[in-house]
């Protein structure tokens, strides 16, 4: 599945003299499994522009291409494009409806009109690949559940439906460090499965560990859109765009400084150790 995104604004219509521009003329085209960081400071647009994935608010101009279809053509059939994306929002609750976990993440199985027995084996895949006991639960309510698992519930009832695409907005949210690892091996696997990542989030440090190529979007506008090494090789953009340099890279600044290594390009606490051990 390819996106393009072709010249694509977007106002808050308050009705009002100064109506918000939360998107400025953006351009970009994702193709299949590609793994892309969208990041930004809050309130730079981010939400603004997921929402624009599957036509759940409409350009106030220019236009969004699924596969070179235009997506607000009347005869666009939007239900079957928001299987294929799908969208983990901010706030998991938003996302969770059923009294039970189970039939939370068979719920879009359900409504492809699997027989029983395939729902089943799906929903027991889905929480394998997410790290949820089924036995412990199934049974219980997806509200009384921590951060980390409802994050991971919400995730289960999207990888249900088998899309081709995630987008994750603010992944990172609430959860602790061994939340986030899990996520983040979670994302990987899903990766290695050929599916295209979207990470969106003012977490770089999270961020920059996944997704080789980065997009920073400030007051509505990219102003970078390339490999996050050209991202580090100034700091400039990140100034601003009011992001601090991720913390491993500032630790391999220091450490380079002190002449202990020579690379100073390092992404994760992973590769730090590499250049530690040759
Ligand atoms: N429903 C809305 N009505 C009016 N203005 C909004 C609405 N949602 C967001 N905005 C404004 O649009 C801008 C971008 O917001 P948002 O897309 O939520 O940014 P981010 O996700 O990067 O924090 C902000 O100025 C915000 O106040
Ligand atoms: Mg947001």
């Amino acid at each position: 599945m390819k996106v393009r995104f072709v010249n694509v604004s977007h106002y808050y219509q308050n009705y009002l003299p100064d109506a918000t521009v939360a998107l400025n003329d953006i351009n970009f085209e994702i193709r299949q499994n590609e793994c892309i960081g969208i990041i930004g400071p809050s309130g730079s647009g981010k939400t603004t522009l997921v929402q624009h994935f599957t036509g759940l608010l409409q350009p106030s101009e220019g236009k969004v291409f699924i596969d070179d279809d235009d997506i607000s053509k009347v005869d666009y059939d939007i239900n079957s494009l928001r299987r294929k994306i799908g969208v983990i929002f901010q706030f998991p609750e938003s996302q969770l409806f059923e009294e039970t976990v189970y039939e939370d993440v068979s719920f879009g199985p359900k409504n492809f009109g699997l027989d029983e027995d395939e729902i089943d084996t799906r929903v027991r895949e889905t929480f394998q690949l997410v790290d949820l006991n089924f036995e412990k639960m199934k049974s219980r309510s997806p509200f009384k559940l921590s951060e980390g698992e409802k994050r991971r519930v919400a995730l289960a009832g999207i990888i249900s439906m088998n899309p081709e695409m995630f987008i994750l907005d603010e992944p990172t949210a609430c959860l602790d460090a061994s939340g986030i690892r899990r996520i983040e091996k979670l994302l990987l696997n899903l990766y290695q499965l050929g599916k295209t990542i979207i990470l969106v989030s003012h977490n770089l440090d999270f961020v920059i560990k996944l997704c080789r190529r980065i997009i920073v979007i400030e007051r509505g506008k990219i102003i970078f859109d390339g490999p996050r090494r050209e991202l580090f090789k100034n700091n400039s953009i990140l100034e601003k765009a009011g992001l601090e340099l991720p913390r491993i890279m500032r630790y391999a600044r220091k450490l380079k400084e002190l002449e202990y290594i020579e690379e100073d390009k390092v992404y994760s606490i992973g590769e730090l150790k590499k250049l530690f051990s040759v």
